[in-house]
């Protein structure tokens, strides 16, 4: 691997079987690599297997067959404690749904995962914080979920993912349900991260304005990159 690579996948494939036994192949032999501190984006139509892809690169899912490496190591050769450690240390997820805990303030989501992880619990509240500065919801980080706007929630979720400060994230239409002023927001935030954090972003959806923002774009249909 060279050493602008941060992951590399190989010959990806991967079926579902649906109740009538008849098999749906949704990934076919995918080889993709996803540079160092720049930004992916992955666009398709919807069924494409986007998600899919993403969730096998991010080691949410595996495939049926190929290898995800990073570092020039295969994740699916680690066992299921492994994947999580090394998943919690190095990726950030962002997906449409955005998952909050809706009885917990913005600032509580951003720290929570970070606890998890044994920092102590200032430390986890100043980096909550400078996240929630990072995303510009400081004046919002005592509101619930429910006391905030789709967009801002959107952003709280892309703080959080932030928490940890993995060095990759990845989106699944982390626009989706956004409007054009908030979707903007979103798309001010992925830029900084590559050019003030140089974090490497990996986007998968269905919006072709975020190709605007890509260093690299793939493009998938069927299963297939073209
Ligand atoms: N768990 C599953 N079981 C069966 N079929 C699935 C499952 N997940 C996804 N699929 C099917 O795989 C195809 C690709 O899904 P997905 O990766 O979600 O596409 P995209 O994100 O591009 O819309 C779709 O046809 C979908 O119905
Ligand atoms: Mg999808």
């Amino acid at each position: 691997m060279e050493n602008t690579t941060e992951i590399k996948a190989v010959n990806i494939s991967k079926s579902y079987q649906n109740d009538k036994k008849v098999k749906l192949e949704v990934l076919k032999s995918i080889s993709l690599e996803i540079e160092k501190s720049k930004i992916t984006v992955i666009v398709g139509a919807s069924g494409a297997g986007k998600s899919t892809l993403l969730h096998i690169l991010a080691g949410l899912d595996t495939p049926d067959e190929g290898a995800v490496f990073y570092n020039n190591k295969n994740i699916f050769e680690f066992n299921e404690n492994e994947l999580s450690i090394f998943r919690n240390k190095n990726i950030g997820l962002v997906f449409q749904f955005h998952h909050l805990l809706p009885e917990f303030t913005a600032e509580e989501n951003v720290f929570i995962p970070q606890l998890i992880k044994d920092t102590s619990l200032d430390k986890a509240k100043e980096r909550a914080s400078e996240l929630l500065e990072l995303v510009g919801l400081s004046n919002r980080a005592t509101h619930k979920p429910s006391e905030l706007s789709g967009g801002e929630q959107q952003r709280v979720a892309v703080a959080r993912a932030l928490a940890n400060d993995p060095q990759i994230i990845f989106a699944d239409e982390p626009t989706g349900n956004l409007d054009t002023v908030n979707s903007e927001a979103i798309h001010k935030i992925i830029l900084e991260l590559r050019d003030k954090y140089k974090k490497t972003l990996v986007i998968v959806t269905h919006n072709r304005g975020l190709v605007n923002f890509a260093d690299n774009v793939f493009e998938m249909k069927d299963g297939k990159l073209l």
